[in-house]
């Protein structure tokens, strides 16, 4: 389980993480129904409201159960939700997780990603005390691919024809991120 605090707040420059509220759902919708934010997600874009307010509740019982931490990304200065960014699939024992993130559309290319990531890696490792951190992407993503390796990530390994979606099958490829480097800072 991830042993993290319900009422954690990250505090970067420009931005907060802290969990998501009933009253982000509907700009959590307007972020998740668009296409392009969509585009290599392993599921559909959101259609509606319920779409949004499930996810909310779902990340707050995972929260709860410390399955999972889920962080809504906000703008200091309005407190404008932008986007998400989680850690799940944790091993206790191997002091691994999986990170995931997601913005809206038009605030693509401000650098938040790297700003927001920066934060939770750090946490996760000095806080968390997590040992490796891993994502998995398509291949095609090349907009996360190079958050990934701004953020220090190295790409490790193709897994073959990993997801089925409507039909369509795609590769994923794995990235993999060390406590050891980062916390001796060399890794940002
Ligand atoms: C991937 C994503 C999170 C990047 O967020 P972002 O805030 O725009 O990223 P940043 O501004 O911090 O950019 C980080 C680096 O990636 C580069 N980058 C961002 N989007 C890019 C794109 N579409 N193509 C190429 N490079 C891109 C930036 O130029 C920057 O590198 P630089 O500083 O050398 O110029 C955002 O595009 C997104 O939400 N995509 C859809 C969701 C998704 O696919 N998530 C991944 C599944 S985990």
């Amino acid at each position: 389980m991830i042993p993290h605090a319900l009422n954690i707040l990250i505090e970067t420059e420009r931005l907060t993480l802290q969990p998501l509220k009933p009253g982000d759902a509907h700009a959590l919708l307007a972020i998740f129904s668009n296409t392009q934010v969509m585009k290599y997600w392993n599921t559909p874009p959101w259609t509606s409201l319920n779409d949004a307010i499930d996810f909310i509740n779902q990340s707050e019982a995972d929260m709860r159960d410390q399955q999972s931490l889920t962080l809504g990304i906000y703008l200091k200065d309005t407190g404008q939700l932008l986007g998400k960014c989680l850690l799940f699939s944790y091993s206790q024992q191997s002091r691994r997780a999986e990170i995931g993130f997601g913005l809206g559309h038009e605030y693509w290319g401000n650098g938040y990603i790297t700003e927001a990531g920066r934060a939770l890696i750090d946490y996760s490792f000095t806080t968390l005390g997590l040992r490796r951190i891993e994502a998995e992407i398509d291949p095609d993503n090349a907009g996360s691919a190079k958050a990934l390796e701004k953020l220090g990530f190295v790409r490790e390994g193709l897994l073959r024809q990993r997801w089925e979606i409507n039909g369509v099958v795609s590769d994923s490829a794995l990235y993999g991120l060390l406590a050891q480097g980062w916390c001796e800072g060399t890794s940002a």
